[in-house]
């Protein structure tokens, strides 16, 4: 395996990482417009490590408004090779409870409103997603967050949807009873799409922040009840990502396929591309 370059994309409570040598905010510039920010680069413990808040220093960008083919591209010009996914996400499940972190192994995409695909006009490819994550790398987090003390829960089913507004109670039950999906959030999609096109190793950990609304025990979701969580959320995070260079460095090596995701996906014929 090539030397690790971790990437962190930070979702809301997440802006900045401490202790990285050398920081910088460098400025990248892709074909698909700007990223979220600037991308905070140098070495944590001896590893390349990447930032860049989702939302923007300041929480400026919607769910929606992300650019996420800007923020894939960015990392990877600047040679990131894993990705971890940090977000705060709503709870289907009553033993995945707020303070919780998940680390997803599906998703169901109901985003509507998102370029989803570096591929369309000029070059078309099929990448396969049946895995849309990287476990050694989910494992690696999961791993690193128990040592701070958090319950994970490896596994399990991430509902992306478009937002900004919080789902409908019949929405939410759906999620749950019928479609068994696990947790709830509005970013993770298209990022774990995006992010297997550019053949990066990709896992998330959506850090619980509430029971959405089909909790019989518990209100409806709002921001207040989220933002309760999410100060103990992050120093977790923050824990978490600072084990994640000893882990990392030693680690062997993923055998999904993620780094070789274009092998067997491009359509278009050379000469046409
Ligand atoms: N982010 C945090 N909680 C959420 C919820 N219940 N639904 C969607 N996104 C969320």
């Amino acid at each position: 395996m090539s030397t690790p370059y971790l990437a962190v994309i930070g979702g809301s409570g997440i802006y900045d990482i401490d202790g990285l040598k050398d920081a910088a905010w460098q400025a990248v510039t892709t074909p698909w417009g700007d990223p979220s920010e600037q991308i905070l680069t140098g070495t944590l413990d001896g590893l390349r490590l990447a930032f860049l808040p989702r939302h923007g220093r300041g929480h400026v960008h919607s769910p929606t408004d992300v650019p996420y083919r800007a923020n894939i591209d960015a990392l990877k010009q600047l040679g990131v090779t894993h990705v971890l996914s940090v977000s705060a996400c709503g709870s289907f499940r009553d033993h995945m409870a707020p303070g919780d972190f998940v680390i997803p192994d599906q998703f169901i995409d109901r985003t509507v409103n998102r370029e989803k695909s570096f591929f369309s006009k000029g070059c078309v490819a099929h990448v396969s997603l049946a895995h849309p994550t990287c476990t050694v790398l989910g494992g690696l987090a999961a791993d690193a967050a128990r040592a701070q003390g958090v319950t994970v829960h490896e596994g399990g089913t991430y509902l992306a949807m478009e937002g900004p507004q919080f789902s409908t109670l019949a929405e939410s039950r759906m999620y749950r009873e019928s479609w068994g999906c696990d947790v709830i959030g509005m970013t993770n999609m298209p990022e774990a799409k995006l992010a297997r096109e550019a053949e990066l190793h990709y896992a998330t950990v959506a850090m619980v922040t509430d029971y959405d609304s089909w909790h019989p025990d518990h209100g409806e979701v709002d921001v207040t009840e989220i933002i309760k969580t999410l100060g103990a959320n992050s120093t977790h995070a923050r824990g978490m990502i600072a084990g994640m260079p000893a882990r990392l460095g030693a680690d062997t090596g993923c055998d999904q396929g993620c780094a070789t995701a274009l092998d067997f996906a491009v359509m278009t014929a050379p000469d046409k591309r």
